[in-house]
C-alpha cells in the first residue's frame, strides 16, 4: 500500500459526529504519518483539538491571509492574535518567527500558523519557468529542482507552496502557459508526479520540504480566447482524457493540497463547484487533502453571479468542497458562524474543513516546531550546489530549434568577439521569470553578464540593447509587489537600431536575444498575438542584413512568430533563472549540448490556435495545406521537436506481442544510434494511434518517452511497457473508462512527426 494510500486510512469518521471530548493521547512528537499507529493518533491530536474550538476558530483555521495592506481589512498582527489558520505572502524568516510568536503566545488554542507562498520554481536560487523545465523532458531533474526550491522556501519558515501547476493548456495566448506542463497529459503527468516528489518528498512531513498544492483545479488552461481568467466550457472527454490526469498523478504522488480554480467550469465556479470538488476530486481522484480557493475566489462567487451575498458565497463554497479560503483583505468565510447557527453548514462538514488543516500543521512538524532557525535559514539559500543545479537545469531545458550548416557550437578558437543584442540580453530581471520576487532577492544574472563571466579565451563580449521592451502599465497583482521592476518603455527610435547593427557588424557573433518581457507573460499576461513585442523584429531584420552569423536565443514562455527571414540559429532558452548566462555560454560552446524538446506545439502565428498535435482526424485527413486559405495549418515546429549538436536514427520499433487481450501489457523496443559527431541527449518518444473503436481517437498521443545521453556512435535499445492505462481512455457517450478491441499504430522516435512502424491488436 502506497504512503497516499496509508494516509487515507484516516477515517474521518470521527469527524463527522459530533465533537466529544476524547481521551487524552500523549504529545509524541509527529512528523512522519506512514503506519496506521501514527495515523491513530493524529486523529485523536486533531479530535481533542478541535472539541476545545469555537465556531470563530474554526472559521479562522480555514483562511489564508494574504501579507498585504488593505483598506478595512485586518493587518497580520491582528490576524496572528486571532488565530487565524495561514498567511501567504511573507517569507522573512524573523516575520515569520514574529507572527507566529503572537499567534502562539496570544491565541486561546495555540495553534500554529501555516505560511504558504507561491514558490514555482526556486525562491531565491531561481530554476527554468515551470514550461521551460517541461521542455527538458526530465522528471528527475524536475525533482531535484523543486527539491532545492522546497529546501530554501521550508528554511525560511514556508510550509506549503502553492504549486505545482498543472494546468494543460493549448493556448499560448494565455499567459500562464508559462507556469505549467504544457499541452500534452502524458507528459505533465509525469511531471506532476516529479514536481510533487520533489516538493514534499517521499512523504508529506519529510523534514526540509513542503506541501504541495496542485492547481488549479480544473480546466484553467482552457479559457475562452486564451485571456485569462474567462470561463472555461470543456467537453466531458476533454477533462478526463486531457485536463484531469496530471492533477490524478499529483494526488497519487501525495500531494496534501489542491487549490480550486478561479473560472467557471462549464458555467459553475470552480471554487462553489460540489460535483468538481466532490464527486470529481475526492471521490474519483481519491484527494484525501485540504482544497484551498484560489485568491478571492470566494468572494468572486458573487463576482461571477452565482452567490447572492457574502455569506451565501461562504456557505456555498465550504458546501461545495473548499475547505481554505484564500483572502486578501475581508474573509468571507468569517460568515460561516452565523450560518452553523442558522443551520446553512453543517458541523460535521466545518470539522472536516478544519480537521484537514490541523492535520497538514501536525504532519508538517508544525505543533512540534513553529519557528524556523533564521541563522540557518539564511546560511540554506542559494548554495553553490543549489546554484550549479540551476546551471544544468538551464542546459536541460534548452531547444535547439534551428541550426543551419551546423552553425552552433560556436569554435572558441575562431570567434574574438561576442555581440549581445537585445533588451532581454542585457536584463537582470526577465531572466528569472514572472513567479520571482524581490523580497527574496533572488540570485540573478543577465545573460550578457554570464556570457562575460564565462566565456574565456579572451573572446570580448559586448552588449547594446537595439531596442526597449514595452513593459505593461497597468500592473498584474504579482508586479505591484514588485513595482521596482516594472517601467513603462519609452518610445524607439532607429537610432538604438543602428547602434545595435553595427555592433553586429564589428563582431565575429551576434547573439540576439529576442522574447517577451517577464511581466507580459504568466497571471494577467495573455496575449492577442504572438509577434514579438516592440521593435524586436525590425532589430531582427536590420542585425540579419549584415551577413554576419546569428544565433537567436529566445527568451520566453510562449511560442512566437519569428517573419522573414529566419536567423540561422536558434535556442530556445525560456526565462533560464538564476543562471541562464553561464548555461548559454556552456550551450554555445558545446561545453553543453541541447537536448530539450518543445511541450507544445508552435504554431505559425495566433490563427491557427488551438493548434496541438494530438488532435482528431478531420473530413480531409490529407488536406492539411488547404485548411486555411491563407496559411498551412501545420505548425513551424512540432510538439517534441529539439535538434542537438549531434544526430540519432532509429531502427524498426519491434514488439514482443502482436496480439494482447484488454488489461494486458506488452513491451515494445527500438534501437537509437548517436549517429552523428559528438555525445548528446535525445529524447525517446513513443506515440500510439488507436486505429478504430468506440469512440474517434486522436492521431497520435504520447504514451512514454525517456532521456538518454548516447556518446558519439553509441547504439542503445530503448524499451517501454505498454500498459492498460496507457490504452483506455474516458468515452464521454458510455461515461466510463474504455479500453477498445482495435489496432493500435506504434511510432518510436525523436518527435512527434515519427513515423508509425509497427502495430499490435487488441482482442478479447
Ligand atoms: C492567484 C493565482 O491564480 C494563484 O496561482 C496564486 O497561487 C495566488 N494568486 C496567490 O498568489
Amino acid at each position: 500500500m502506497g504512503v497516499g494510500k496509508r494516509a487515507s486510512l484516516l477515517a474521518i469518521s470521527w469527524l463527522l459526529a459530533a465533537s466529544a471530548v476524547t481521551p487524552a493521547v500523549a504529545d509524541a512528537p509527529l512528523e512522519e504519518v506512514t503506519t496506521a499507529r501514527a495515523q491513530r493518533q493524529l486523529d485523536a491530536r486533531i479530535r481533542r483539538l478541535l472539541a476545545q474550538m469555537t465556531p470563530e476558530e474554526k472559521a479562522a483555521q480555514l483562511l489564508t491571509a494574504a501579507g498585504m495592506n488593505i483598506a478595512n481589512a485586518p493587518d497580520h498582527d491582528t490576524r496572528a492574535r486571532s488565530g487565524v489558520g495561514s498567511i501567504f505572502f511573507v517569507s522573512k524568516p524573523a516575520e515569520i518567527n514574529r507572527l507566529q510568536k503572537l499567534a502562539l503566545d496570544n491565541s486561546r488554542l495555540k495553534i500554529p500558523i501555516l505560511f504558504g507562498y507561491d514558490v514555482l520554481h526556486g525562491l531565491k536560487t531561481v530554476f527554468p519557468v515551470p514550461i521551460g523545465l517541461a521542455a527538458s523532458w526530465d522528471p528527475e531533474l524536475i525533482e531535484q529542482t523543486q527539491a532545492a526550491a522546497a529546501g530554501e522556501a521550508r528554511g525560511v519558515g514556508i510550509g506549503w507552496v502553492f504549486g505545482p501547476m498543472l494546468d494543460v493548456t493549448r493556448d499560448p495566448r494565455w499567459g500562464r502557459i508559462v507556469e505549467g506542463p504544457g499541452e500534452d497529459p502524458y507528459l505533465a503527468s509525469a511531471i506532476a508526479r516529479a514536481q510533487v516528489r520533489g516538493l514534499q518528498g517521499p512523504q508529506l512531513g519529510t523534514p526540509g520540504r513542503v506541501v504541495a498544492g496542485a492547481k488549479h483545479f480544473a480546466g484553467y488552461g482552457a479559457g475562452s480566447g486564451g485571456r485569462d481568467y474567462d470561463e472555461a466550457n470543456v467537453s466531458d472527454a476533454e477533462l478526463w482524457n486531457v485536463y484531469l490526469p496530471p492533477f490524478r498523478a499529483a494526488i497519487d504522488a501525495g500531494a496534501g493540497n489542491v487549490m480550486a480554480a478561479y473560472m467557471p467550469l462549464n458555467g459553475i465556479p470552480a471554487a462553489g463547484n460540489h460535483w468538481l470538488l466532490n464527486d470529481v476530486l475526492r471521490g474519483q481522484l481519491g484527494f484525501k487533502g485540504w482544497v484551498v480557493s484560489d485568491n478571492q475566489a470566494v468572494r468572486n462567487l458573487l463576482t461571477h453571479g452565482f452567490a447572492r451575498d457574502r455569506s451565501d458565497a461562504a456557505e456555498r463554497a465550504l458546501n461545495a468542497g473548499t475547505d481554505m479560503e484564500m483572502a486578501t483583505g475581508l474573509s468571507n468565510f468569517q460568515e460561516l458562524p452565523a450560518s452553523l447557527s442558522a443551520g446553512r453548514i453543517s458541523g460535521k462538514r466545518l470539522n472536516e474543513a478544519v480537521a484537514r488543516v490541523l492535520a497538514v500543521k501536525f504532519r508538517l512538524g508544525l505543533f512540534d516546531h513553529p519557528y524556523v532557525d533564521e541563522k540557518a535559514a539564511s546560511d540554506g539559500l542559494a548554495s553553490r550546489e543549489s546554484l550549479d543545479l540551476a546551471v544544468r537545469a538551464a542546459e536541460r531545458s534548452a531547444v535547439l530549434l534551428r541550426n543551419e550548416n551546423g552553425l552552433l557550437p560556436l569554435d572558441r578558437t575562431k570567434i574574438h568577439s561576442i555581440a549581445v543584442i537585445g533588451p532581454l540580453g542585457g536584463s537582470t530581471r526577465d531572466p528569472a521569470g514572472p513567479w520571482v520576487f524581490a523580497e527574496n532577492e533572488p540570485v540573478l544574472q543577465s545573460l550578457a553578464d554570464g556570457l562575460r563571466q564565462n566565456v574565456a579565451n579572451g573572446i570580448e563580449v559586448s552588449y547594446a540593447p537595439g531596442v526597449t521592451m514595452p513593459r505593461r502599465l497597468i500592473g498584474s497583482p504579482i508586479e505591484m509587489m514588485d513595482r521596482q521592476y516594472s517601467r513603462p518603455a519609452p518610445a524607439d527610435d532607429d537610432s538604438g537600431i543602428a547602434q545595435a547593427t553595427a555592433l553586429a557588424r564589428s563582431s565575429d557573433v551576434a547573439i540576439l536575444v529576442l522574447g517577451e518581457g517577464q511581466n507580459m507573460i504568466g497571471e494577467m499576461g495573455s496575449r492577442s498575438s504572438l509577434d514579438l513585442p516592440g521593435r524586436q523584429q525590425d532589430l531582427l531584420d536590420s542585425v540579419l542584413a549584415t551577413g554576419k552569423p546569428v544565433v537567436v536565443v529566445l527568451m520566453n514562455g510562449r511560442p512566437l512568430t519569428l517573419r522573414g527571414n529566419l536567423p540561422p540559429a536558434i535556442l530556445e532558452l525560456w526565462y533560464p533563472g538564476s543562471q541562464g548566462g553561464t548555461a548559454l555560454s556552456r550551450l554555445l560552446f558545446g561545453d553543453a549540448v541541447p537536448g530539450g524538446k518543445l511541450p507544445y506545439t508552435w504554431p505559425r502565428s495566433a490563427g491557427q490556435i488551438p493548434t496541438f498535435y494530438a488532435h482528431l482526424t478531420t473530413h480531409d485527413p490529407k488536406g492539411s495545406e488547404r485548411r486555411y486559405w491563407d496559411d498551412p495549418s501545420s505548425p513551424v515546429y512540432p510538439f517534441g521537436f529539439g535538434l542537438s549538436y549531434t544526430t540519432f536514427s532509429y531502427k524498426a520499433v519491434q514488439l514482443d506481442h502482436s496480439t494482447i487481450r484488454p488489461g494486458a501489457s506488452l513491451t515494445t523496443s527500438v534501437q537509437v544510434t548517436n549517429s552523428g559527431p559528438r555525445a548528446g541527449d535525445e529524447v525517446v518518444q513513443l506515440y500510439l494511434h488507436q486505429r478504430s473503436g468506440s469512440s474517434a481517437r486522436p492521431v497520435r498521443e504520447l504514451k512514454g518517452f525517456r532521456r538518454i545521453h548516447l556518446d558519439a556512435g553509441e547504439t542503445r535499445t530503448v524499451s517501454f511497457e505498454i500498459s492498460p492505462e496507457q490504452l483506455r481512455y474516458w468515452n464521454a457517450a458510455a461515461r466510463d473508462w474504455m479500453i477498445d478491441n482495435s489496432t493500435f499504430d506504434v511510432a518510436i522516435g525523436t518527435d512527434s512527426m515519427a513515423p508509425f512502424s509497427a502495430s499490435f491488436n487488441v482482442e478479447r
